[in-house]
C-alpha cells in the first residue's frame, strides 16, 4: 500500500495535491508520504512478530534528516555504510547504539567515530577488518562489537549490479572460511563477538533466495551460539517493490494484477518463509531493509520543458535528469511516470522521456506511453523514494532537487533545493592562477 492517488483529476500524497508543492516549491523535487513508510514499517515488523525483531533501516536508501527522525520515532535503528551516515543517525536524534555499521572499505577515522559514538555492532566484511578496527579500539581502550558478513553463495536473482551474495561478489567470508575468520576474531583482544550477518542483495521479487541463503546460514549461527555466545543475526535487507504499474499498486492493494512478471514479495510472505528457520535459533534478529521501507513512499515530481515532436520518435524533454534519477541510466530501472492532472480525454502519446543533460544516456525511458502533457505541465516518478536523492549527484552543475514530507493534510520542505553559492562553497582559484 502506498498513498498517493488521483483526487479527482489530481495526483494527491495523502491528502496534499502535488501540483501544490511543486508550485510552491518548484521542481525538481523529491515529496515522501509520511503515512506510507510508517505503514511499511509497521507492516513488515508486524510479519516477524513473536521473534525478537530489531530493524535496522537501511538508510543509503533514503537519508533526508526529517526520514531518519520518522523512522526513529517509529522505533527503528539504522544499517549505517559511512561517517557521514552515522553523523546523519546522530543528527537526526536516532539510536546509534542500536544501529549497525556495514561495508567493504570501513576508514581508520570512520571505526573511531563509529566507537566513540558506540554502534550495536561492526559488520565485518574481511580478516583485514577485524584487525584494524582491533587497533583502533585497542586505541581508544574499548572492546569493538562485531559480527562477520558471511557470503552465502546465494544467487539472488536480480539485477547484475545489486546482486551481493554470490562468491564472485566483494562482499563478506565465504561460508566455508567463516569458521577460521570467527577463531581469528576471537583471538584480538579488543573484540567482542556479537553476531552474524548476511545480505544477498536488493530488489528481490520471491522469497526463494532469502529461504535458501538463511538455511545455509542456520547451521553455522548456532555454531557461534555455542562457541562464542553470539546474541544476532542479521538477514540483511533486499525486500523488493513494484516499479510497474506502481500507482495501481497503491489503489488495489499491495501489488498489480498488471505487473506479474514483477510481482513482489510481502512482507507477511517473506516473514512466513524465513520465521520457521529462525525462530529455533533463540537469537535477536536484524532487519536491514531499506527501499522496501521507502521506495514507494517517495515521487519525484517534474515539469515539462519540451515536446519535441520528431520523425522518427517523440521526446518529453523534463526538467529532472540522470543526476536526480540515477537509476534508470544505471540500472535500466523501470520507474511509472503519470501526469499530476489526469485527462482521459486527451490522446496518448507515445515518447522517449529524457532530461537535459548533454548525454545520450540521460534516458528515463524508451517508447514510453502516457497521456499527452505539454510544456510547463507537471509529472511524477513514482517509486523514487528509495536510491533517488542518496544517489543524485550535481553533473552538469544541476543543483540537488528539493525535498519535501507530507503528512495527512500537511507538508513541509526538508531540505531546500541547492543554491549555486553553496554549490561551489568548497571550491577556489588557486593563487597561482591569479594574475
Ligand atoms: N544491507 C546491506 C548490507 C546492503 O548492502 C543493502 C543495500 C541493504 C541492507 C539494503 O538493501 P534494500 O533493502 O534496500 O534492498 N542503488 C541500488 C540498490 C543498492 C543496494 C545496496 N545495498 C538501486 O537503486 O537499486
Amino acid at each position: 500500500m502506498h498513498h498517493f492517488r488521483y483526487t479527482g483529476q489530481k495526483l494527491h500524497c495523502e491528502s496534499v495535491d502535488l501540483a501544490a508543492v511543486a508550485q510552491l516549491h518548484g521542481t525538481p523535487t523529491y515529496v515522501y508520504s509520511a503515512q506510507t513508510i510508517t505503514d511499511n514499517y509497521r507492516r513488515l515488523a508486524a510479519s516477524l512478530a513473536g521473534l525478537d525483531v530489531q530493524i535496522c533501516y537501511a538508510m543509503k536508501a533514503n537519508s533526508n534528516l526529517a526520514v531518519l527522525r520518522l523512522f526513529s520515532n517509529l522505533g527503528a535503528a539504522f544499517d549505517l555504510v559511512s561517517g557521514g551516515e552515522l553523523r546523519r543517525v546522530v543528527a537526526a536524534g536516532g539510536d546509534a547504539g542500536r544501529s549497525v555499521f556495514a561495508g567493504v572499505g570501513k576508514t581508520e577515522a570512520e571505526i573511531r567515530l563509529a566507537l566513540q559514538t558506540g554502534v550495536f555492532g561492526f559488520h565485518v566484511e574481511s580478516e583485514p577488518e577485524l584487525a584494524r578496527i582491533n587497533h583502533v579500539a585497542g586505541q581508544l581502550g574499548r572492546k569493538a562489537p562485531i559480527a562477520i558478513r558471511i557470503n552465502p553463495d546465494v544467487d539472488a536473482k536480480t539485477h547484475a549490479k545489486i546482486t551481493t551474495g554470490k562468491s564472485e561478489n566483494k562482499f563478506g567470508i565465504p561460508l566455508e572460511h567463516a569458521a577460521e575468520a570467527y577463531a581469528a576474531a576471537a583471538k584480538y583482544p579488543h573484540l567482542e563477538i556479537k553476531g552474524v550477518q548476511m545480505h544477498i542483495g536488493s530488489q528481490l521479487t520471491s522469497a526463494a533466495p532469502f529461504v535458501e541463503a538463511v538455511a545455509k546460514v542456520v547451521p553455522f549461527a548456532l555454531r557461534l551460539k555455542q562457541d562464542y555466545g553470539i546474541t544476532y543475526f542479521s538477514v540483511g535487507g533486499g525486500i523488493g517493490i513494484v516499479y510497474q504499474d506502481a500507482l495501481a499498486s497503491g489503489d488495489a492493494g499491495w501489488w498489480s494484477a498488471k505487473s506479474e512478471g514483477e510481482r513482489p514479495l510481502t512482507p507477511e510472505a517473506y516473514g512466513a518463509a524465513l520465521a520457521p528457520l529462525l525462530a529455533p535459533l533463540g537469537l535477536k534478529i536484524l532487519l536491514e531493509p531499506g527501499r522496501f521501507l521507502v521506495g514507494n513512499a517517495g515521487v519525484l515530481l517534474s515539469r515539462v520543458e519540451y515536446l519535441k515532436r520528431g520523425a522518427a520518435r517523440n521526446f518529453l524533454v523534463l526538467d529532472a535528469a540522470m543526476n536526480d534519477l540515477v537509476r534508470p541510466a544505471m540500472y535500466e530501472a523501470y520507474h511509472e511516470v503519470v501526469p499530476l492532472l489526469r485527462d482521459s480525454a486527451r490522446p496518448a502519446l507515445k515518447a522517449d522521456l529524457v532530461g537535459p543533460i548533454c548525454e545520450s544516456g540521460d534516458c528515463f525511458a524508451k517508447d514510453r506511453t502516457l497521456q499527452t502533457v505539454g510544456e510547463g505541465e507537471l509529472v511524477a516518478f513514482l517509486s523514487a523514494g528509495a536510491y533517488g536523492y542518496t544517489m543524485a549527484s550535481r553533473y552538469n552543475t544541476r543543483p540537488m532537487a528539493a525535498e519535501v514530507l507530507v503528512s495527512g493534510s500537511r507538508f513541509e520542505l526538508v531540505n531546500a533545493r541547492e543554491n549555486f553559492d553553496a554549490m561551489v562553497s568548497g571550491e577556489k582559484i588557486p593563487g597561482f592562477l591569479s594574475t
